[in-house]
């Protein structure tokens, strides 16, 4: 391995201490803690998971934490209503629906209802908008915010790179080309329908993977020396019978044999999420005291 190894896991410490101190002066100076509210409709056991360490994160970090569990069965009425209350409640900062939905949620609808100045997951229209035309009060989808800080730290000025994103979701690839582009680089969005994505690729200086097909990239996708952020998490079969090994979206072992530094799966890109959401619930916090 030639490249450097991208140490996501240590670069969230890093910004949840920070975060933590700047929670615990914001409760001296408000008088309260800051506080997130999170959704789960359902019981999804991965969602669950999710929730379970999100929770855990806000209180490490000395922020209130309001779950609000909902049965599967509960129509968008009365979730919806439950999001007015929140929008409403001073005492909460960020407002978290886990997502996916049941089935006979409109998510789009949902997230809509979210105020968007308590929207940390940065998915409500208005803060896609604001992302889009470069307005400072935009609340940013925390994964791609992730994995701005870990490229900003390895590589500082960004100005004139030429970044490829793999992938055009409203959750990770269009917010990444936004940030990339907030940075002044040039900036290409592949995607499933892209003619010659290997040759795309290899123009990259940053290459952004997020498309969740396993080990898709290969070595001979990369530029010598680029540097490559991989946001996928993929469940594959493991060596011994009912377990099963995490792998991102590129082939790390060939693909760090070219690029000049990587983020390795798990311990790359995931641990920066809940970073990113602890500060954006911070940052909404601060705005919303004034
Ligand atoms: N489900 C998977 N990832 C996320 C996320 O970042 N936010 C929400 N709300 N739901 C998710």
């Amino acid at each position: 391995m030639s490249a450097r190894r991208i140490d996501g896991k240590a670069a969230a410490a890093a910004l949840r201490a920070r975060v933590a101190g700047l929670a615990q002066s914001f409760a001296a100076a408000t008088g309260r803690p800051a506080g997130l509210a999170t959704v789960l409709v359902g019981e999804d056991p991965a969602s669950q998971v999710y929730i379970r360490s999100k929770r855990a994160a806000t209180a490490e970090a000395g922020m209130r934490s309001d779950h609000h569990p909902l049965d599967a069965g509960t129509s968008e009425t009365e979730l919806l209503a439950l999001i007015e209350r929140l929008n409403a409640d001073p005492a909460v900062d960020g407002i978290l629906v886990q997502l996916p939905l049941p089935a006979h949620m409109d998510a789009a609808r949902v997230i809509a209802t979210i105020d968007p100045d308590k929207d940390v997951d940065g998915f409500h229209v208005v803060n896609a908008g604001r992302l889009a035309v470069g307005d400072p009060a935009a609340l940013v989808p925390c994964t791609p915010l992730g994995c701005l800080h870990l490229l900003k730290a390895e590589l500082g000025d960004l100005s004139g790179l030429h970044a490829v994103v793999i992938g055009r979701s409203n959750i990770v690839g269009k917010p990444m080309a936004m940030l990339l582009l907030g940075e002044s680089c040039t900036v290409t969005i592949a995607h499933s329908r892209t003619r010659d994505l290997p040759a795309i690729c290899r123009e990259a200086d940053i290459l952004v993977a997020a498309v969740g097909r396993p080990e898709m990239v290969k070595a001979d996708w990369i530029k010598p020396g680029a540097t490559v952020i991989d946001v996928g998490i993929n469940r594959l079969p493991g060596a011994e019978p009912g377990k099963s090994r995490l792998v991102g979206d590129v082939a790390f072992a060939e693909a760090a044999e070219v690029a000049g530094a990587i983020t390795p799966v798990p311990g790359g890109v995931g641990p920066m999420t809940i970073a990113m959401l602890l500060r954006n619930t911070l940052v909404a916090a601060h705005r919303r005291a004034g």
